[in-house]
């Protein structure tokens, strides 16, 4: 066997590993992926001649990027409009046929584009004209495939997605950054990750990818047959993400009757889970699946007509201050900052909570020891928005606490409650 031969047997093996890998469905372990990984990597060094670019050890970045030349996009990058209600849902949509839901991620948009089935360019959406081109860092993503099978057209082709960080990614990363450096959510992270200079580093840091559009593929009737095509090409698709029912993806006749009432308890379900989930979700995307319907319903200046997102609205739950630091910024600015018992939300452990500056305080009107309530949107840093239970002493009992467990106290002493 030659040694071309060898570098194609490995590099096809970590290609299907890989995929295996993106479908949650790994044969072999971390470590021994890696091992293979290098003895590719140790072929690549002594014959260097032979690399292929797209050799999966690309995928661990070179050592600089100086900087992102901007590229203009082929067809501009939009936005989504956002309904807060199913009912809104459905009167924004205007629409009545079939309809799919699934996760909205909470990470950065990416236009990926291939030529001759090979991975060309990787752009950022920046003002959706025009973005950054960061195909170096997007390299290093395992789950963007960089080449595509025989069955892909070898023209040129566009698949559209979120780069986005896991939860479980984001809490290590985090957890290794001082407080001034940590990201305030998993979408910052993906965001400053993908921009970041070092493409080892953007590696290390273990972005995946979801992809939701292709362009440039010819005779896709449903949206349904679009997802299965990437995924076929090892694309990580709405088909891998989480959901509450059971269908792969679910489709429901817009506007009859009754069964939006199901689609609302699915994007609901999902409401209710999402915090729990190891992806970034911060709603729904409800969109039109046939994709001749999409076609004519085309593109508003910011959005398109044949797709609405379901905002999660911010996460609120109750735990106990126990305590008030004073931050010092990088610039002197001073922040007290509420120690608090630790609470999931939006996905994250919370732990401290912004209280802003003294007036602040004064507003809210809280104190050490009250039960208060703190509020996380996945954009924002978590913060106390008010007082829910007011922490007191008794002067009979000496002991501290809720109103409720001041008078049991007392109860308990057998002291009579005037
Ligand atoms: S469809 C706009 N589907 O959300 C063109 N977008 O707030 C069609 N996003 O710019 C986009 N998950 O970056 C679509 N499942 C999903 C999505 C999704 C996240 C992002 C996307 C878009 C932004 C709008």
């Amino acid at each position: 066997m030659s040694v071309t031969d060898d570098f194609a047997t490995l590099a096809h093996d970590l290609r299907r590993h890989a995929a295996l890998y993106t479908e949650g469905k790994p044969e072999i372990t971390d470590a021994d992926y890696d091992a293979m990984f290098k003895k590719l990597q140790a072929l690549e060094a002594q014959f260097t001649s032979c690399k292929d670019p797209n050799s999966p050890t690309a995928r661990v970045g070179s050592p600089s990027l100086s900087d992102f030349p901007k590229v203009k996009h082929a067809r501009k990058m939009l936005s989504l409009d956002n309904a807060m209600t199913a009912q809104e849902v459905v009167d924004k949509l205007g629409y009545t046929g079939w309809v799919t839901w699934e996760p909205k991620i909470d990470g950065l948009s990416l236009s990926l584009t291939y030529e001759g089935r090979k991975l060309v360019k990787a752009v950022t959406r920046g003002d959706g004209t025009t973005g950054d081109d960061v195909t170096i860092n997007a390299r290093t993503i395992k789950t963007i495939p960089l080449i595509l099978s025989e069955k892909a057209p070898a023209t040129r082709i566009e698949v559209r997605g979120e780069a986005f960080m896991r939860f479980s990614v984001f809490e290590e990363l985090n957890s290794a950054l001082e407080d001034d450096d940590k990201f305030a959510n998993p979408r910052n992270a993906a965001a400053g990750t993908m921009k970041l200079k070092d493409s080892r580093a953007v590696a290390a840091r273990k972005l995946d990818f979801m992809a939701y559009e292709l362009i440039g593929e010819e005779d896709i009737a449903m949206y349904s047959d679009l997802l299965h095509r990437l995924n076929d090409e090892q694309f990580m698709t709405p088909l891998h993400a989480p959901r509450v029912d059971d269908a792969p993806i679910s489709t429901v006749a817009l506007g009859a009757g009754g069964s939006f009432t199901d689609s609302a308890l699915a994007i609901k379900g999902m409401e209710d889970i999402h915090e729990s989930l190891d992806f970034p979700i911060d709603g729904m995307v409800i969109k039109v699946s046939d994709m001749a319907d999409r076609a004519d319903l085309g593109d508003g200046t910011r959005a398109p007509k044949w797709a609405i997102a379901f905002k999660f609205p911010p996460e609120r739950k109750s735990t106990l201050l126990k305590d008030v630091e004073v931050s010092v910024g990088r610039h002197g600015t001073l922040t007290p900052i509420a120690i608090l018992e630790q609470v999931h939300l939006s996905g994250t452990k919370v732990h401290r909570a912004s209280m802003f500056n003294e007036a602040e305080i004064a507003r809210l009107g809280v104190a050490v020891g009250d039960t208060v309530m703190v509020e996380k949107s996945a954009e924002i840093i978590p913060r106390v928005c008010s007082v829910y239970e007011r922490c007191y002493t008794d002067p009979k009992t000496g002991k501290t606490g809720t109103i409720d467990q001041l008078l049991a106290e007392r109860k308990a002493q057998g002291i009579e409650n005037e």
